[in-house]
């Protein structure tokens, strides 16, 4: 089968490789009609997130249709269709139990300390092959996986494998509820996707920032307000548009490749922090193969952490789901402490919010459809990841159709959607209604 294979920082390739079988009783294998590209893969081939092995298939975001599954999965069937979360849990240890599926203690064969498992990723979460192929063994198949009714499709469907999850989870983080003045630091899919999910968890405003005009202007079509760093101090503008106190809850959907502004009074700010900022990308990414302008790795890995603390009013909450691996050792932490500032932050428990999520879009009360940009096939795969890593214009999310029955990707090849979800219901309740 073809599949998307890593082979180094900076080199990844659309290759033949054998296809995946059953190898445990909760296992099954799915036969993956969509998947698509994420800012952590990018992270992966960028050097941001190291400890990836050659010949790892990439990608954890993915919707298929049940191919085979193992004895002991009794609750799904070949032939469902499906959305595969993307972390990997057991369903029996306490943590999963409690809710918090990305700290299962079982999932991964490094035992309970060992982290989070996700497909496609690093050796240290569980060594799985990714979703960027034709087909994948999905192991805890009686846990994962996450049927679809027809009414949703796969273009809906694929953003609640990861995108849709993370920034349900973000909002979640940051505690925003009814009436709550958010800021939202990245407006890449995850940030998009959390323009939405703060809108139905009762966020009052929201104000999004990035340097991006393309992804600026998606996050105005979902009626936010917008703050581009390149023309503005983040910090500064975020003051002023709330009264000189900050924002309530502040979602970072950046992470580790967060880049320095280019130019304007932001740019001007951090001159003398550009030595630290050097020495933090060093720490974050020892080993760097950028091609051009593309796989570079963000040279300012602590930049979106701090204007997040910066720009929360004191007491207020961040929530953090941007990504930054074991080896960030920087955090504006005596900020945060000197404002009483609520710091939460990790990785999503996808399997918490899927089947939440897939009801919303279900019921016609999430339609995150327009949020697929973009639709590649496999063939066009590498192309599209770099397109992806560039962040040109009109590349915000990138769906892959893997199926060469043509089951799905409508306009593939071309542009898509409009980058702008639509929250037709109110959500009501929604807030209230959960803990974590
Ligand atoms: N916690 C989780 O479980 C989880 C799950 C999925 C994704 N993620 C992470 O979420 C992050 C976002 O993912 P994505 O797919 O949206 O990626 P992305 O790379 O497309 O988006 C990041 C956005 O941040 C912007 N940005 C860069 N520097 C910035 C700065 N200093 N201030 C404000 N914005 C800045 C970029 O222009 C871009 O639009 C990544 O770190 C990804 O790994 C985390
Ligand atoms: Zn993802
Ligand atoms: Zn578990």
């Amino acid at each position: 089968m073809k599949a998307v294979v890593w082979h180094g920082v900076g080199d990844i390739r659309l290759d033949d490789v054998p296809e995946p079988e059953i190898q445990d009783r909760y296992d099954a294998i799915v036969r993956l009609t969509t998947s698509a590209i994420c800012g952590t893969d990018i992270h992966f081939v960028r050097g941001t997130m190291p400890g990836m092995k050659e010949g790892r298939i990439l990608g954890h975001e993915a919707v298929g249709v049940v191919e085979e599954v193992g004895p002991g999965v009794r609750n799904l069937r070949a032939g469902d269709r499906v959305v595969v979360p993307s972390t990997v849990a057991c369903g029996t240890c306490s943590y999963c139990r409690a809710g918090y599926y990305a700290q299962c203690d079982n999932a991964n064969p490094g035992g309970p300390q060992a982290g989070t498992v996700f497909f496609g990723g690093p050796e240290a979460a569980g060594g799985l092959d990714g979703l960027q192929a034709e087909y994948a063994r999905v192991p805890f198949a009686h846990v994962g996986p996450v049927p679809l009714p027809d009414t949703v499709d796969d273009g809906q469907a694929i953003l609640l494998s990861d995108i849709y999850p993370t920034a349900w989870f973000g909002a979640r983080l940051a505690e925003v509820g009814d009436g709550d003045t958010v800021a939202i630091v990245g407006a890449g899919p995850v940030g998009q996707a959390a323009v939405a999910c703060a809108r139905l968890q009762g966020a009052g405003r929201i104000i999004v920032v990035d340097g991006i005009p393309d992804r600026l202007e998606l996050a105005r079509r979902q009626h936010a307000e917008t703050v581009d760093f390149n023309t503005e101090d983040p910090v500064e503008a975020v003051r002023e548009l709330t009264g000189g106190i900050g924002v309530d809850r502040v979602i970072d959907a950046v992470g580790v490749d967060a880049q320095r502004p280019a130019r304007g009074p932001a740019a001007e700010a951090l001159r003398d922090r550009a030595e630290q900022f050097d020495h933090e990308r060093d720490e974050a990414a020892p080993e760097r193969n950028p091609d051009g302008d593309t796989w570079v790795a963000g040279d300012a890995p602590t930049l979106a952490a701090r204007w997040s603390v910066q720009m929360a009013a004191k007491a207020g909450t961040v929530g953090t789901v941007g990504v930054y691996p074991p080896q960030v050792q920087h955090y504006p932490f005596g900020e945060a402490f000197m404002k009483n500032l609520t710091l939460k932050t990790g990785n999503c428990n996808h399997r918490r919010y899927v089947p939440r999520l897939v009801s919303l879009v279900g019921s016609g009360a999430l339609d995150p459809t327009p949020l697929v940009t973009r639709w590649s096939g496999a063939a066009d795969a590498i192309d599209a990841y770099g397109a992806f890593d560039r962040r040109e214009a009109g590349w915000t999310k990138v769906a892959l159709g893997l199926d060469d029955r043509g089951a799905v990707a409508p306009g593939m090849g071309e542009e898509a959607g409009t980058g702008a979800a639509t929250t037709a219901g109110t959500g009501h309740g929604e807030a209230s209604t959960e803990g974590g």
